[in-house]
């Protein structure tokens, strides 16, 4: 059995978006274009230009609102469009757009609801990506104003903050070019991390000063591990130098501690982009660290690269996989708390991003995702061990409330609690995953 009760009293439960994944509207009231709209004008998102009423959450906000309150949780986690609120990525502000995020967090505190806000997640104005992007070191100041107009903005009602969705996932889109023209582009990407770790810790402290010691200022990475967990010998060292480059390269800089340059030699080239002083200036103490897990990266040995471990997901490794191609690995998880939890940046860990993408399908009114609930039960599990452990984690959010546009793979994986049947103008369907996590958050007696 599995009861909220298990976690305390103080744990944090909470469903998870983003902006650009969720509200649509991608023209209205002022809103200006990100690089995202252009991905799905340029044919790098499945379906074209999905994103442009994505599921329409922005004109559907109080019948979503109803949706997350009726769950259970306590917490709702949801992103600001850098684009809807501050043009094209340097203000003016635009109250039209701007209007929408009020309502929203009014929406979830007259639903009992609290607001957890993630300044930015990928949709960067379209017109700094034409002046280059995260690879112009500028954008620093970029962001860091943004950021500070956001937390003036809301700062009145809003406690929980994440500066930053997944850094590693940006430099990734980077590397392959999403928004210029396909990669790879190593050199673009390693600029963009240094840009990023500096950005981020800049805005933290922008944000400090709006918004005062008592608001809770964390940000969130991406949090994996080489698999499988028990190599030894030279496939542990070549997984270590994956993890150094995927985890603590956001991690240590955050905590003051430099970059991962001995255990990563793919960051190596990366120091000419680091200035006298930026190893002070990328660091910042957040309140919390937001964990991000979906699944392990498997490593292997191949032999058209002359034996050399390298990552696959084609391996054999997992027995599942999501419809997204990561492998299933419910004890990755606990093996990342545990492992983390020590890390100087994480002195609380929340997990603000945990879900499974599948081709969910309607049939006769219902879906019947059982793999998502497995997959939710043996996390939570996990965490729930990890609790007892007495390690610092004290919240899960789960991704995501209802499906919405994945990326570049557009509607075709779904990560939600609720069906949004596209075909039926944008409906809404609880699943049976949904009716699960009613049932663990509002029965004393749990589920199985
Ligand atoms: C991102 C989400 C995404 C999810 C599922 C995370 O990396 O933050 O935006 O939808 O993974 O792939």
């Amino acid at each position: 059995m599995l009861r909220r009760d298990d976690f305390g009293a103080d744990f944090t439960w909470g469903v998870a978006s983003a902006a650009f994944q969720v509200e649509g509207a991608w023209d209205a009231d002022g809103k200006r274009p990100s690089v995202w709209d252009d991905a799905g004008r340029n044919g790098r998102i499945r379906g074209g230009r999905v994103g442009d009423t994505a599921i329409d959450t922005y004109h559907r906000l109080d019948e979503d609102l109803d949706l997350i309150a009726a769950l259970g949780v306590d917490a709702n986690r949801f992103s600001v469009s850098w684009p809807r609120v501050f043009g094209d990525g340097r203000g003016p502000w635009n109250a039209a757009g701007g209007d929408y995020y009020d309502r929203l967090i009014d929406g979830c505190l007259e639903r009992g609801l609290e607001p957890w806000l993630t300044v930015h997640h990928w949709d960067l104005p379209s017109a700094l990506q034409r002046e280059g992007g995260w690879t112009r070191r500028g954008i620093v100041e970029d962001f860091a104003t943004f950021a500070a107009a956001v937390a003036e903005r809301y700062g009145d009602r809003v406690r929980n903050w994440m500066v930053f969705n997944e850094p590693l996932s940006v430099v990734g889109h980077i590397a392959a070019g999403i928004h210029t023209r396909p990669g790879p582009h190593p050199m673009q990407a390693l600029a963009s991390l240094h840009h990023v770790n500096l950005a981020c810790a800049e805005a933290g402290r922008r944000m400090r000063d709006v918004l005062g010691p008592e608001a809770r200022i964390g940000t969130t990475n991406v949090f994996t591990l080489a698999a499988p967990f028990d190599a030894t010998g030279s496939l542990r060292r070549a997984q270590r130098r994956f993890e150094a480059f995927l985890v603590d390269s956001f991690l240590d800089p955050a905590a003051g501690l430099g970059y991962p340059f001995e255990d990563s030699v793919f960051l190596k080239p990366m120091r000419r982009y680091v200035r006298d002083g930026d190893l002070e200036s990328a660091a910042f103490d957040y309140d919390f660290m937001g964990l991000q897990y979906y699944g392990p990266l498997p490593i292997r040995r191949v032999p058209l690269v002359g034996g050399l471990p390298v990552p696959t997901l084609r391996s054999a490794e997992a027995n599942v996989r999501s419809s997204v191609g990561i492998p299933v690995e419910p004890d990755g998880l606990l093996e990342l708390l545990r492992r983390y939890s020590t890390h100087p940046a994480c002195r609380r860990i929340v997990i603000t991003e945990s879900g499974f993408g599948m081709n969910d399908r309607l049939v006769d009114g219902r879906v019947r995702d059982d793999l998502r609930v497995w997959y939710a039960r043996t996390h939570l599990e996990a965490v729930r061990t990890a609790v007892a452990e007495g390690l610092p984690v004290d919240g899960f959010f789960q991704w995501s409330y209802a499906d919405n546009i994945e990326w570049v793979l557009g509607r075709e994986a779904r990560f939600g609690l609720v069906y949004v049947d596209y075909d039926d103008d944008y409906r809404r369907i609880p699943k049976d995953s949904y009716r699960w996590f009613q049932r663990l958050l509002t029965e004393p007696t749990g589920v199985d």
